[in-house]
């Protein structure tokens, strides 16, 4: 099959390389990609906004099956339009990815089909919101209803905190995704990601992961889109990944069939573990980033054969397995990210670090300036190892880091505290 990626991240890079690998993939063109993505096929500069622009790069192409990457096209409705171009493409139409597109969605769902979330009201009137905070008090949550590229969220310690991000957000600071905000009931536990491969009836586990929000040492500092990440997460043991099948992953595909708006593709599943139990922070509808970048290393199963039996509606047939080891992801960001950061800056040592057992080095943003690698964006590149405990796949990720030569770059030094800390 010829295949077309959309996007141009770590998460693609990784999945560059596992569809290159499958014996099914005769040529794969990513677009717009990035100098990772080119090692495993070639990339298109186009704009993917432009849904005409990518079906027509499909017919020029002869591309045969479509894989996107990250949430926005999802969203704007990108597999829709290429089936409606009859090209076959894996992930949710633009009304099963309102999953992840609208919180109020996700949250209305989770009561009407009874999956474990914190309780929630809607609003979109700053002075009802404000009596509704000052009648439950902090700690509470404020989400913006739409999608805010990890800005919609604020877990308010206090009431002032509370109030000021209701006004910022239904004042406009967000734009239209802030126009309605959901304030919800704060949850305490640890947090962990669950992944599902969905047809639209049935949903096999694609694996689990943890990751690291916050930008610097000892979780501090301002959220990112994640510093790190390992798989399988260990506090999800397999009674857990059970339940979690059992009362949130099979219940919303029940409930997206009932609507007649079945969901086919990834559902990654935020959770928060309670004391109660597992219960449902938010969905996102595609691999993470950087949580692709140590699930898709552990794969055994084709990942390419297990995407089309989704779009086909047959996976009840696919059993997917793994490999035993566990996988880190360290990510390396420009100085000042997640603020603003300077691109240009070189990187070396990332081919010699890459050819290491065990090692793989994903480019996230970066270029190509005539023989030089540079930084191109604020997460470069994420650096994976995989060994037969995490704490093993850490050490041999820290000691790749090291081996890169980026004055200009920056990481966390305790990506795994947690899971380290749970091993014998
Ligand atoms: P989200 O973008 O919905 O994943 O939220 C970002 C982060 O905010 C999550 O990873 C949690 O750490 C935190 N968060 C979101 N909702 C809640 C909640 N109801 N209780 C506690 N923390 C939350
Ligand atoms: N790592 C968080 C995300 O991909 O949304």
């Amino acid at each position: 099959m010829n295949i077309l990626l959309i996007g141009s991240g770590g998460r693609e890079h990784a999945l560059a390389r596992a569809i290159q690998a499958s014996p099914l993939c005769t040529r794969l063109v990513t677009a717009p990609g990035n100098p990772g993505t080119a090692q495993h096929g070639t990339n298109a500069a186009i704009d993917i906004t432009d849904h005409a622009a990518i079906t027509e790069l499909c017919r020029r192409e002869a591309v045969d099956f479509v894989v996107v990457g990250p949430e926005a096209p999802l969203v704007a409705g990108l597999v829709d339009d290429l089936a409606a171009a009859g090209i076959k493409a894996f992930g949710p139409t633009g009304a099963a990815a309102q999953l992840e597109g609208s919180k109020a969605f996700t949250k209305e769902l989770a009561r009407e089909f009874d999956i474990p979330t914190a309780a929630f009201v809607r609003f979109t009137d700053a002075a009802a919101a404000k009596a509704y905070l000052g009648e439950r008090g902090a700690p509470i949550v404020i989400k913006a209803d739409g999608l805010a590229a990890g800005k919609g969220v604020v877990v308010a310690a206090t009431l002032e905190e509370a109030e000021e991000a209701v006004e910022s957000m239904l004042g406009g600071s967000l734009g239209q995704a802030g126009a309605e905000v959901v304030i919800e009931e704060c949850l305490v536990g640890e947090e962990a990601s669950f992944f599902a491969l969905c047809d639209g009836s049935h949903a096999v586990p694609l694996g689990t992961a943890q990751d690291h929000k916050r930008v610097h040492d000892g979780d501090r500092g301002p959220n990112t889109g994640g510093m790190g990440a390992y798989s399988p997460a260990p506090v999800l043991t397999p009674a857990l990944e059970t339940e979690v099948m059992e009362t949130i992953i099979l219940p919303t595909l029940d409930g997206m069939r009932q609507r007649g708006t079945p969901f086919t593709g990834i559902l990654y599943a935020g959770l928060m573990l309670t004391a109660e139990g597992p219960k449902l922070i938010e969905y996102n509808t595609r691999f993470g980033d950087p949580e692709a970048e140590v699930i898709l290393p552990r794969m055994r199963t084709d990942i390419v054969a297990a995407m089309v039996a989704a779009v086909d509606g047959v996976l009840d047939e696919v059993r997917i397995s793994w490999s035993d080891f566990a996988a880190l992801t360290v990510v390396m960001a420009a100085k000042g990210y997640p603020g603003a950061v300077e691109k240009g800056s070189v990187i070396r040592g990332v081919e010699e670090v890459g050819r290491r057992d065990q090692v793989i080095v994903f480019q996230a943003g970066t270029a190509l300036r005539g023989e030089d690698l540079v930084a191109n964006g604020g997460r470069v590149l994420a650096v994976t190892a995989l060994g037969p405990t995490i704490r093993e796949a850490q050490e041999k990720a820290y000691e790749a880091v090291r081996g890169i030569d980026w004055p200009e770059g920056f990481y966390r030094t305790d990506i795994g505290w947690r899971a380290v800390a749970r091993e014998p």
